[in-house]
């Protein structure tokens, strides 16, 4: 029988101490993507939790991008790009949120979902929640239902769950 997502997730994530900087274990999930069987399951189970839920699915800057379109292809739907400050081109909607040291900044095309449409909204790892709540807020400005907000790991000590309180929130695996 095929391994469960948690497992692949826990057996092919690399560990990285001290990156980008001394003191941060920095979680890389790219040996997750790289594996066909480990990205099938990933992506097959986030999708099932909100099954029936979503019209589009939201892939976040950068490695967000590679689960949504998977799962905007394996459900039928369309996928949107939320992004950093400056890469959109058209009218858009920015929120800020707050980084260890100062703010950034994500932006979504204001036109691209209809008003009254859900959207799953899906990222590699869930740590402080400034992205993840910056991008809920995104959608809803425009209208937009957070059907779901799915991640492949969850950084339990982050307390990133905090930063998206009232949304449903499905974590593959949580360290
Ligand atoms: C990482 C990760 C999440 C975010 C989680 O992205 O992919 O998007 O941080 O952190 P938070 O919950 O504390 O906000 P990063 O900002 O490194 O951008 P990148 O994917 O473009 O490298």
């Amino acid at each position: 029988p095929a391994k469960p997502a948690g497992e692949l997730i826990n057996s092919l994530c690399a560990t990285i101490p001290d990156y980008p900087q001394p003191g941060i274990s920095f979680k890389d999930l790219t040996p997750v993507f790289a594996d066909g069987a480990a990205l099938k399951a990933v992506v097959d189970a986030l999708v099932e939790s909100f099954k029936g839920q979503f019209d589009a699915v939201a892939g976040v800057e950068a490695r967000g991008f590679l689960l949504a379109a998977a799962a905007a292809y394996a459900t039928g739907t369309g996928v949107i790009t939320v992004r950093k400050a400056g890469k959109l081109p058209r009218e858009v909607v920015s929120e800020d949120y707050a980084l260890e040291y100062g703010t950034a900044t994500l932006e979504l095309h204001r036109t691209d979902l209809a008003p009254g449409s859900r959207v799953l909204i899906l990222d590699d790892v869930l740590a402080t929640g400034g992205t993840l709540g910056a991008a809920a807020r995104l959608f809803e400005r425009c209208g937009i239902h957070v059907a779901g907000v799915g991640v492949v790991m969850e950084l339990d000590d982050l307390g990133g769950r905090a930063a998206l309180t009232g949304h449903n929130v499905r974590s593959l695996l949580r360290l």
